[in-house]
């Protein structure tokens, strides 16, 4: 049996009719973006993380952009970014014209290692980038302990950790200043094409936000009080969303058995393996590491099984930021990025599936 790495089309078919009835009640009202599905989307999204606000942007880099823009990063400015990230995280600090600093990783979480935030920390760092990466939370208690003392803003990667939550109670996105959500459609929460949203209780972040998503102009049109551009949501995301985030706990806890279900079934085996199911961990990747990394990737892909790298180049090794001298400066992650690989964990994925997956494995280490 072939098993995908991820397989989209079978959402769709088990809820065609309700989002195509989501689509023609949108092209019915005439109000194509923004609008009342997309305030109905943020205030029940805002009411599921227990925040303030959460306000409804295009997509998730543009959530961090003007995250940072909110919190007026700037030129001149620097952000500590975790070297294993998806590019957009660095990226958006890029279009604030700050510069973002790279912080190594933990071997083991492959999230950003706590014990360095002091060898990269400058007198010109304004944020630091928190990426709960795979959908797994940093600790974000020993960040602010951190960051708060030296003034220093809090910025939460949200785009892989829908759902995931500290204690039982504290959800990602929401004990930083802000949080950044994207709803790509391969995202635990997805869209049915492009979307965001930039979470926060501080009353100064959001209208900046708010203001800054149409064109520097909140409350009066054609009265631009500050830069913006236009990161407005569309109409028909915002109703999908909505009917999405419904179902964002059932798929969580399916995500969470499937992670189990590995955990028990390739233990035991040479390769490092996440931590087990957790509300600190909604497993919007399976990743395990190990040395054989690419031979084991080629073997499943004879197998029909498919699996992917997030990240293969760690982020200071790109070649958008070797022109800068940084290759090299995170060696955990650079070597990390040749070890890592994400096994299939969608929550449609049947327990055959996932059986066949260990099976794959195992046998390539037998
Ligand atoms: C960690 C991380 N940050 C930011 C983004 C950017 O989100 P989007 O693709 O919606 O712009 C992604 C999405 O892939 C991501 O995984």
């Amino acid at each position: 049996m072939s098993v995908p790495f991820i397989d989209l089309k079978r959402d769709i078919a088990a809820h065609r009719d309700e989002y195509l009835s989501i689509v023609a009640r949108v092209f019915d009202s005439g109000t194509f973006t923004s609008g009342p599905e997309v305030k109905a989307f943020e205030e029940a999204f805002a009411s599921y993380l227990g925040v303030k606000y959460a306000i409804a942007v295009s997509n998730g880099t543009h959530a961090l952009y003007a995250a940072y823009l909110a919190l007026g990063i700037g030129p001149g400015d620097e952000v500590i970014v975790p070297a294993n990230t998806f590019i957009a995280t660095a990226e958006a600090v890029m279009m604030t014209g700050a510069v973002p600093v790279f912080i190594d990783i933990n071997e083991d979480t492959h999230l950003l290692d706590l014990t360095k935030l002091d060898r990269v920390v400058t007198p010109k760092t304004k944020a630091i980038a928190v990426v709960h990466l795979y959908g797994q939370m940093v600790d974000m208690d020993a960040i602010k302990a951190w960051a708060d003392p030296k003034g220093i803003a809090v910025v939460e990667d949200t785009a892989q950790a829908h759902g995931a939550r500290l204690d039982g109670r504290r959800l990602a996105g929401t004990i930083g200043h802000v949080g950044c959500y994207s709803f790509y459609p391969t995202k635990n929460l997805g869209a049915l094409g492009e979307g965001g949203a930039v979470v926060t209780n501080d009353d100064a972040i959001a209208s900046a936000v708010r203001s800054i998503r149409t064109h520097g102009a909140e409350s009066v049109m054609y009265k631009h009080d500050r830069f913006g551009t236009n990161l407005r949501m569309e109409a028909i995301q915002g109703g999908i969303l909505a009917l999405r985030l419904l179902q964002l706990d059932t798929s969580t806890l399916r995500r969470h058995q499937i992670a189990d279900r590995y955990r028990a079934g390739l233990a035991g085996l040479p390769i490092s393996l996440p931590p087990a199911a957790s509300d600190r961990h909604v497993f919007h990747l399976y990743v395990i590491a190990t040395d054989r990394r690419d031979a084991l990737k080629e073997h499943l892909a004879k197998l029909g099984i498919g699996s992917a790298i997030h990240y293969p180049i760690a982020i200071p090794d790109q070649a958008v930021f070797t022109s800068r001298n940084l290759a090299g400066t995170c060696p955990v992650a650079t070597r990390d990025a040749s070890r890592i690989l994400s096994l299939p964990l969608f929550p449609d994925m049947t327990d055959a599936e996932v059986d066949e997956v260990i099976a794959g494995v195992k046998a390539f280490f037998s």
